[in-house]
């Protein structure tokens, strides 16, 4: 599959491109390094999202551990400074197989699917960093812009309306990222490029993947749902932001 084909159903399903004004900011050369460094965090939350959704949904006790265990040296990385990206090559993939909860329907529809876009998203936040490291871009724990919080506070607060919204939510961000990797892809260095180019295949796929599960797991039809969160999306990305960050709004 080529790179429109991809990118074809990620913008049918947003409401609204990139504007213009924040690609020409994410071009100018002193805009880069915080670009990566809140991409390498995205990476990190994106694995660690779905690692919630995975414990408190599908998995067991002891499989629960091990899903720390794997998170572990990449969150002492990010929060503690311990690390490199050569220390972590070798932390990217699980080193056991994860038992469903018999209770829970779709578990192991979860955790099959999640435990592939949490190996991928550590795959990235590797990648990001090697690229950070050969570009002498220093790692900074960056302040988490708006976009993420803003979809979450509006997910509904009980169960099980808070899993589906939070798929949901799971699904807009994949999408976002995979539209801006391409937006991007354009306006970047050839190395970058080839990067953000080889992230769009796994994006498209954990978009569509947060959705399907979405649908499984609700007893009603959830298009509405989505079209609330879409709107709520669209002006985050439209509406004027002071941060710039990898998901922020319309530059001021
Ligand atoms: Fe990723
Ligand atoms: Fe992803």
């Amino acid at each position: 599959m080529n790179y429109s084909e991809l990118l074809a159903p990620i913008h049918q399903f947003l409401l609204c491109p990139t504007p213009q004004a924040w690609i020409k900011k994410a071009q100018q050369p002193e805009q880069l390094a915080v670009l990566l460094q809140d991409h390498l965090l995205c990476e990190l939350k994106a694995a660690q999202t779905a690692m919630l959704l995975l414990r408190k949904y599908a998995v067991d006790k002891a499989g629960s551990m091990a899903l720390l265990e794997w998170l572990k040296p990449f969150e002492d990385f990010a929060y503690r400074f311990i690390g490199d990206a050569a220390s972590l090559r070798n932390s990217v993939k699980l080193s056991r197989d994860l038992a469903g909860r018999p209770d829970v329907p779709y578990s192991d529809d979860i955790i099959g699917k999640m435990v592939l876009l949490i190996r991928e998203e550590l795959h990235h936040f590797y990648q990001v960093l090697e690229i950070m490291q050969a570009r002498d871009i220093p790692y900074r724990n960056i302040s988490a812009g708006r976009y993420a919080k803003g979809l979450i506070s509006a997910c509904k607060t009980h169960e099980p309306q808070i899993l589906v919204d939070k798929l949901i939510c799971g699904a807009l961000i994949e999408a976002r990222s995979c539209e801006r990797f391409a937006a991007l892809a354009d306006v970047v260095d050839t190395e970058l490029s080839q990067f953000y180019l080889s992230l769009l295949r796994s994006e498209a796929r954990h978009f569509d993947d947060y959705l399907t599960l979405a649908r499984q797991i609700s007893k009603t039809d959830i298009t509405p749902r989505i079209q609330h969160f879409l709107r709520l999306e669209a002006d985050l990305i439209q509406s004027p932001d002071q941060d710039f960050k990898f998901h922020s709004g319309l530059p001021v």
